[in-house]
């Protein structure tokens, strides 16, 4: 039934309503066509343009994209200019100094509101103390801090002094923030005491403390405390400083630093397809220039808009539209610190009435969690709520499944709100492929087309075109300003991880396949062709959760993971272990799932952690020793095993693997 009529549903267009045509940045697929075309015809006059009318540059650039040691390219290079005078000063002495910059609510409900003057002076002071801590332009700065005001301040600080920061998600474990901290070499770590979430208070200076005691942190002196709860913590004397610390005596004002166009804004790793997280980094003017833009194209921004995306600082989203974009737009925003089940699955809804939000940007998974909770209990359905003040919706992170877009767009956006299904990644820096809310006509579970200037296509192993309606790996086909610009200490990975030379090394590999509607040309994207997971919107490496897991070495022989389709989580991670000692069952079995389950989450964090863990005498493999994941792949998902298996070594293992669950 679902999978019918997920079918039906799939070939339903949505029109731009008049509304959101009315006066749209743009507006209308001629006008989309236009852009489209001026960037085709003239790729550096399109992007200096744009460059020149959105940032403001404290020494103008003459060079626009320089090939000249590609795959890195270098944007704008001879231009420079401060990143956070970009999101601040430059709207001082505008009407938008004394607009709210922040609504911040916290997870009790208490709100706050800074404006964009205020911010500017918090910002200046708190640079002030970075650089009263000996902190400078290109020093690394890992920022490990709850979602809220001061985690922004952070960022904008260190972008404000030409520090790099690197921001790690508040969930992950002391040893993904060891290792982050280590190849970062970071210098400072700025974190709070605890963090407040589901009415809980969670420990992140210990982990902090925890991290550096597993060692090699040698280049960090400064440890930041900012001081969210009175509970106590520990302080270690000659490291430790408290904000207030930090900032008594400061002042409110600090001349921003000018820093080249490619300086590097900031580090933030992600998982990839082997062990070791990759620090992905980003450049200061292009990226700023996509994160600007995409609020006026893609959220089509308007002055008097509460923009909300309910992303953490620690990833991506969190950057681009939350610490950046907004700012440099000018726009009002809504930062939350809690998470949307608490005190009720109606959270998200009853603040979008509260504060009239009118822009809202989640994930697919958190729509299918409070689909889910509305439908057992009507109390948290959407419509105890008045949504009247939405405009435009938003979804990023995974793909949204059509059954989950109409209920999206019926019960959310009360079937006159465009839904923007916005494909990027944490290397593209912002969208890339979306549809536009005053000119796109919709298809639920498509992410549309890509923005101008973006040259995205589908291809085979060999860089080939596909034709519409068949699958293939999703590229990109000329460099765009976002776009990452190496692996830190890693170059060598960023060539053959995004641009491999079987493809002729200048096209960039996103890691996803995508097909293309055989009407409108229309992207759908078909999930990872790497051995990477998206869980909750969340990339993990199997490899990583992997090494996680054998790392327990007195238990744990040999572990393979993959995922498999889960209707809340998009997908779920499924480890298959063997262990040193004979293959437990029963209550036994729970009890060393459960323990594992534990340390991954010691290891990776919570996020990691496998749903399911299956114990078996040995693991699928080839003659030559090598895992056959695909097969683990379909046991898994509980699929009978029809691939070959004449390859296997042993397949009696399928068997008893099919039965461990
Ligand atoms: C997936 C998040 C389908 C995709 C911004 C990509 C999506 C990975 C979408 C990047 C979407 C993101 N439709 N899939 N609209 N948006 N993805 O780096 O697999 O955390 O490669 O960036 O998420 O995840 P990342």
């Amino acid at each position: 039934m679902s999978a019918i009529e997920s079918v039906l549903v799939e070939n339903r267009v949505f029109e731009p309503p008049a509304a959101a045509v009315q006066g749209a940045r743009i507006a209308g697929m001629a006008a989309y066509q236009a852009l489209c075309d001026e960037a085709a015809r003239d790729p550096d006059g399109f992007w200096a343009r744009l460059a020149r009318e959105n940032l403001a540059w404290t020494r103008p650039f003459t060079r626009v994209l320089d090939e000249s040691n590609a795959p890195f390219y270098r944007w704008f290079d001879d231009g420079q200019l401060n990143v956070s005078a970009n999101c601040l000063d430059r709207h001082m002495g505008t009407p938008v100094q004394d607009k709210t910059a922040i609504v911040f609510e916290a997870d009790d409900g208490a709100v706050t509101r800074v404006s964009y003057k205020e911010l500017l002076g918090r910002v200046a002071q708190f640079a002030n103390a970075l650089q009263a801590q000996g902190i400078g332009k290109g020093d690394r700065v890992v920022v490990y801090m709850p979602m809220g005001v001061e985690g922004i301040v952070a960022m904008q600080a260190c972008a404000r002094i030409g520090a790099t920061h690197s921001v790690v998600f508040g969930g992950f474990s002391a040893k993904a923030l060891q290792e982050r901290i280590i190849d970062a070499g970071a210098v400072a770590v700025v974190t709070a005491n605890y963090q407040l979430r589901g009415g809980k208070e969670l420990p992140l200076k210990s982990i902090v403390d925890d991290a550096i005691a597993l060692g090699g942190c040698t280049t960090l002196r400064t440890v930041l405390v900012y001081e969210r709860t009175p509970t106590a913590w520990n302080r270690v004397e000659g490291r430790d400083k408290t904000f207030a610390e930090a900032l008594a005596g400061q002042a409110t004002e600090c001349a921003p630093v000018p820093v080249d166009a490619e300086h590097p804004l900031f580090i933030l790793y992600t998982s990839g397809s082997t062990g070791k997280p990759k620090g992905v980094q980003h450049s200061s003017a292009g990226y700023l220039l996509w994160a600007r833009l995409t609020m006026d194209w893609t959220f089509d921004l308007r002055p008097d808009d509460l923009f909300w995306c309910t992303a953490d600082i620690g990833w991506i989203t969190g950057h681009s539209y939350v610490a950046y974009g907004p700012l440099a737009a000018g726009a009002t925003q809504l930062v939350f610190e809690g998470i949307p089940t608490f005190p009720h699955a109606g959270r998200f809804w009853q603040m979008i009435d509260k504060h009239k939000v009118s822009i809202f940007y989640t994930a697919p998974t958190a729509i299918r969690s409070l689909i889910k909770a509305a439908e057992t209990d009507e109390k948290v359905h959407p419509k105890n709520w008045n949504l009247q003040s939405l405009r435009i919706l938003g979804s990023v992170g995974e793909p949204i499944n059509p059954e989950a877009w109409m209920w999206y767009h019926r019960n959310v956006g009360g079937e006159r709100c465009p839904i923007v299904d916005t494909f990027w990644q944490t290397e593209t820096g912002g969208h890339v492929i979306t549809p536009l809310p005053g000119a796109t006509p919709l298809v639920p579970g498509s992410c549309t087309l890509p923005l101008p200037g973006i040259a995205a296509a589908i291809v085979d192993e060999t860089g080939k075109d596909m034709p519409h309606g068949a699958g293939g790996m999703l590229v990109i086909k000329r460099p765009w300003p976002s776009m990452i610009r190496t692996i830190w200490n890693d170059p060598e990975r960023f060539k053959k991880a995004y641009f491999p030379e079987e493809m002729g090394g200048r096209i960039y590999l996103a890691g996803d396949g995508a097909v293309r509607s055989a009407d409108r040309g229309y992207f759908r994207i078909t999930g990872r062709i790497d051995d990477v997971l998206n869980v909750s919107g969340h990339r993990l490496g199997t490899m990583e959760i992997e090494s996680a897991l054998v790392a327990k070495t007195d238990l744990v022989a040999e572990a393979a993971v993959v995922g498999r389709p889960d209707d809340v989580t998009g997908e779920a991670v499924c480890a298959f272990v063997v262990l040193k000692r004979a293959r437990p069952t029963g209550e036994e079995a729970k009890a060393i799932a459960a323990e594992l389950r534990n340390w991954v989450a010691k290891e990776i964090g919570p996020i990691a952690k496998p749903k399911d863990i299956r114990f078996g005498d040995n693991l699928p493999k080839t003659r030559s020793g090598k895992i056959m994941r695909r097969l683990l792949r379909s046991i898994a998902k509980g699929e009978a095993i029809t691939q070959d298996t004449s390859t296997l070594e042993n397949p009696a293992i399928l068997e008893q693997l099919a039965q461990s669950n």
